[in-house]
């Protein structure tokens, strides 16, 4: 599908509303899509034990609530799933100072696909060696943060970042350092979504060396021939929110082929193979994700049969997760300003015409773009209490200057939502903040991580102070205080409440 630039609205017809029969239990979360510690207590949604009107009063809302063992259960799991292989938090979907200890602390490896995304993972304490930096265009000054830091891989995308990184290495080598570890990210020709994989035609994109063309064999010997340079392995990753493991299986029969190659040509066996992220969640509860521990054991099976038909020793196995880790945990707290029914036509009742009751928030698409951006599909319930109150259809917007400001496009809520109530978006945690912009200068909200009760706020409100420092005119005018229609955290980051 491809939108309509100014939103749907603009690009045709509104489409009917849809959405499917109106659930049983309007307030019901579903254990497959909420938080795993999400639970209702006298009606009122409590994530990591704290109730969420308190979390609201104190950190002020749209505020993200993570669920620290939701979190860190799913690394743990992949850990687990993967022993013997390395899991890389692909931190692109949500990273922090805290959420860079917590993957440290629990044994991950890191992936950055950013100089900053890099800086912010060492600035935190989390170990070099253990990160890899991404990138179809880093640049010198990035690859010198990796080069002196010594981090895990550079995962080479390019001839040019070959030509880039050559010299930072030789500069090492000759001050006694070893060479640089590098993974070489093949295209091979794959791409997957959700239910289906496309083996054609994808070559046509910015990232890695085309299997195909033979250039991912070609950089591979050159890199092999580079004394400054180690080829530790290549790299593959194929697509985000993946629910099959089709592809990842025929990725892996590609990528093994060209280790074969690699080794027909150089003599080198390649120590590591990196099938990349991509595996995917519920946002909604019809999708059905497939478990960390079956996709390692498909893939530990895939590329042991493609080794051992190629007569290759088994490399050592590691993979990206970023959404499968970070996004089920987290949800989105938003409170109902205006409530405005809308007109959709006739509903087949005579006297009873089709509403569609648009529930505005206080956020929207700059702390989540997915549904404008992709589509995306989310589910929210009433927060602060329960409602017996007959089903309506209802539309979640937010509050930007643009009509394809969606958050969940059709959904059922009680008919007596109000303005005041709260409304948790689930599955929130993934490439929402990390992908937030400050549009019509709203500003980026917290995150609150909560365990046991207990609340800290890992990440703080952005202020209009932090907004003016930027402006050239602005930067020595105070900002008002607290930011309009902002509350103000009565909470500094790091704070418990
Ligand atoms: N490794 C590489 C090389 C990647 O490019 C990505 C994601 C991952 C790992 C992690 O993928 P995950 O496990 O999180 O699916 N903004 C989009 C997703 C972009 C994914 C980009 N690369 C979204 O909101 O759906």
């Amino acid at each position: 599908m491809r939108a309509h630039p100014a939103g749907p609205l603009h690009g045709s017809i509104a489409p009917p509303p849809a959405v499917g029969a109106a659930p049983a239990d309007l307030g019901e979360l579903d254990r497959h899509v909420w938080p795993r510690t999400a639970e209702r207590i006298g009606g009122e949604l409590h994530l990591g034990g704290r109730p969420v009107t308190d979390l609201a009063r104190a950190h002020g809302t749209p505020l993200f609530v993570l669920d620290e063992a939701d979190f860190r259960g799913r690394a743990a799991e992949f850990a687990t799933a993967f022993a013997g292989a390395d899991v890389h938090y692909a931190s692109k979907a949500f990273l922090c100072g805290q959420v860079a200890r917590w993957v440290a602390e629990d044994g991950l490896h890191l992936d950055a696909c950013s100089g900053n995304e890099l800086a912010i993972a060492l600035a935190a304490g989390f170990p070099a060696e253990r990160i890899a930096l991404h990138g179809n265009n880093k640049s010198l000054v990035e690859l010198r943060l990796a080069v002196d830091a010594g981090i895990g891989h550079v995962v080479l995308d390019s001839f040019d970042e070959i030509d880039r990184l050559v010299p930072l290495a030789a500069a090492r080598l000759a001050a006694g350092g070893g060479p640089v570890p590098v993974l070489i990210r093949s295209t091979v020709g794959i791409e997957a979504h959700t239910h289906e994989f496309i083996a054609t035609a994808h070559e046509d994109q910015k990232f890695g060396f085309s299997l195909a063309t033979g250039d991912a064999l070609t950089a591979a010997v050159r890199v092999i021939r580079e004394p400054a340079l180690h080829l530790a392995g290549l790299h593959s990753h194929i697509g985000s929110q993946i629910f099959d493991t089709a592809g990842f299986e025929a990725a892996a029969h590609r990528v093994v082929g060209l280790l074969g190659q690699v080794h027909q040509a150089t003599g080198e066996l390649l120590e590591e193979l990196n099938l990349g992220g991509g595996f995917g969640i519920a946002y909604l509860s019809e999708d059905d994700p497939v478990s960390p521990h079956d996709v390692a054991e498909r893939l530990r099976a895939v590329v042991a049969a493609e080794c051992a038909q190629l007569g290759l020793p088994v490399p050592r196995l590691a993979v990206e997760p970023g959404r499968a880790i970070a996004g089920p945990g987290t949800v989105t707290l938003y409170e109902i300003g205006t409530i405005k029914p809308v007109r959709l036509g006739s509903s087949g009742t005579p006297g009873a015409p089709l509403v569609r009751n648009y529930v505005s928030v206080d956020g929207g698409m700059s702390d989540n773009i997915r549904t404008a951006l992709y589509d995306a599909s989310y589910t929210c319930v009433l927060a602060n209490r329960t409602s017996d109150a007959p089903p309506a259809l209802c539309r979640v917007v937010g509050k930007h200057c643009e009509s394809g400001d969606v958050l969940v496009r059709d959904l059922w809520l009680p008919s007596d939502v109000q303005p005041g109530d709260l409304l948790a978006v689930a599955a929130t945690g993934a490439y929402c903040w990390s992908m937030a912009s400050n549009y019509n200068y709203l500003l980026k909200p917290p995150v609150v991580a909560v365990r046991d009760g207990e609340a800290i706020e890992v990440v703080r409100r952005q202020t209009l102070a932090d907004v003016f420092a930027l402006d050239a005119v602005l930067a020595d005018v105070p900002a008002p205080s607290p930011a309009i229609d902002q509350p103000a955290p009565e909470h500094a980051a790091g704070a418990r409440s």
